[in-house]
């Protein structure tokens, strides 16, 4: 596991080690605490000898990547792994298509353009909202593991918005902490609007039953277009909270003409028709499971009430609307709505 003290890569970890599967985990000691029962090796992996003494510690069956972001760091990582470990495992997200998030996406659908060597200085966030250079970055970091490793011995994941227990982000901790503190609470657009969101176990068991089965290629990891809607997160988030709050739903001209923030003032609110439209065909068919949304909103709210943080980090700080502002635009819009 390059990471496997955060989010996505300790779900990983803390399956696989149910499974009973000897784990080793690789980073600098920072993020969080490694789990009990894991081979820790610290080190840095953009320090080639860190990566030389990391390799010196192998064989591996797999290597799953979760924490790879600029392809020149992936790239070194896949050099250094090759005919160590029989898979390499990239983790990457749909941010990578060049039609996110505005048309119906599968995984044949064009990337963005990116080098397989690029520097973490290439691409830049386009002022519209996508692509981001996160989108145009990881582009690059699935060409670098593609270009090291052979086609058979590479799987490439690329989830949506992944929400569950340990969510480092910030999403799904937000609205449940903002609906908990109840009231009237700003539901941003049409309650029936379709979300795909998935819950970071169901990424952790696709990843470990792909590769327990030899499995490679990409996949697109999303719950099932269609399953969810955003009426439904806010509903479950209520009912896990027991809270009194009242879902005031304010249409999304309002919120855009308001200057809100898309995708984290208000947490997953997002206009653009492509936003979940991501198919997830390929992995359902090969055998992803998706639990219900409600488990993930109440496992997320049970491990919140037992003392849970999403990381200090400023990503988490970004999330959530002011709630002074919160009430102000809902006053607006009760006034626009009664005249
Ligand atoms: N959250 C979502 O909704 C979402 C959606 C789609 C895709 N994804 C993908 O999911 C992945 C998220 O992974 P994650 O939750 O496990 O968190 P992460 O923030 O990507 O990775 C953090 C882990 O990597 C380690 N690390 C970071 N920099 C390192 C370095 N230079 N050398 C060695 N280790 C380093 C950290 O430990 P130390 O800091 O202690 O070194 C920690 O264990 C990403 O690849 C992201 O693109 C996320």
């Amino acid at each position: 596991m390059l990471g496997g003290t955060r989010f996505v890569g300790r779900a990983v970890v803390d399956l696989a080690l149910a499974r009973g599967h000897a784990v080793t985990t690789f980073n600098r000691g920072r993020a969080g605490v490694d789990m009990a029962g894991v081979a820790v090796v610290r080190g840095d992996r953009e320090d080639p000898g860190d990566l030389e003494r990391l390799a010196a510690g192998g064989p591996w069956d797999a290597v799953v990547d979760c924490s790879g972001y600029v392809p020149a760091v992936v790239a070194a990582a896949a050099r250094a792994l090759v005919g160590r470990a029989e898979r390499y495992v990239f983790v990457s997200t749909v941010s990578v298509y060049a039609g996110w998030p505005v048309e119906p996406l599968t995984e044949t659908s064009p990337l963005l353009a990116c080098p397989a060597d690029a520097g973490a200085d290439y691409g830049a966030d386009d002022p519209s909202g996508s692509p981001t250079q996160y989108g145009i970055q990881k582009a690059g970091c699935e060409r670098a593991v593609h270009l090291v490793w052979p086609t058979d011995a590479a799987l490439i994941v690329r989830p949506g918005v992944i929400l569950g227990p340990h969510e480092s982000v910030g999403r799904l901790p937000w609205w449940l902490s903002r609906i908990a503190v109840g009231g009237r609470v700003l539901a941003p657009g049409d309650p029936s609007r379709v979300i795909q969101p998935i819950d970071v176990r169901d990424v952790a068991g696709f990843v470990l039953d792909a590769v327990e089965a030899g499995r490679a290629g990409v996949f697109n990891l999303t719950a099932p277009v269609g399953r969810d809607t955003f009426s439904d997160l806010l509903s479950w988030c209520a009912a896990a909270t027991g809270a009194a709050a009242e879902l005031v739903w304010v249409d999304d001209e309002f919120l855009v003409a308001a200057g809100v923030r898309q995708w984290t003032e208000l947490p997953l609110w997002r206009t653009a028709p492509g936003a979940w439209a991501v198919s997830s065909r390929r992995a359902l068919a090969a055998g992803l499971v998706c639990r219900p949304l409600a488990d993930t909103v109440g496992d997320t709210w049970a491990w919140l009430q037992a003392g849970g943080v999403a990381a200090p980090d400023e990503q988490a700080a970004f999330h959530g609307i002011d709630p002074l502002r919160e009430q102000q635009l809902l006053d607006l819009w009760a006034a626009r709505s009664s005249s």
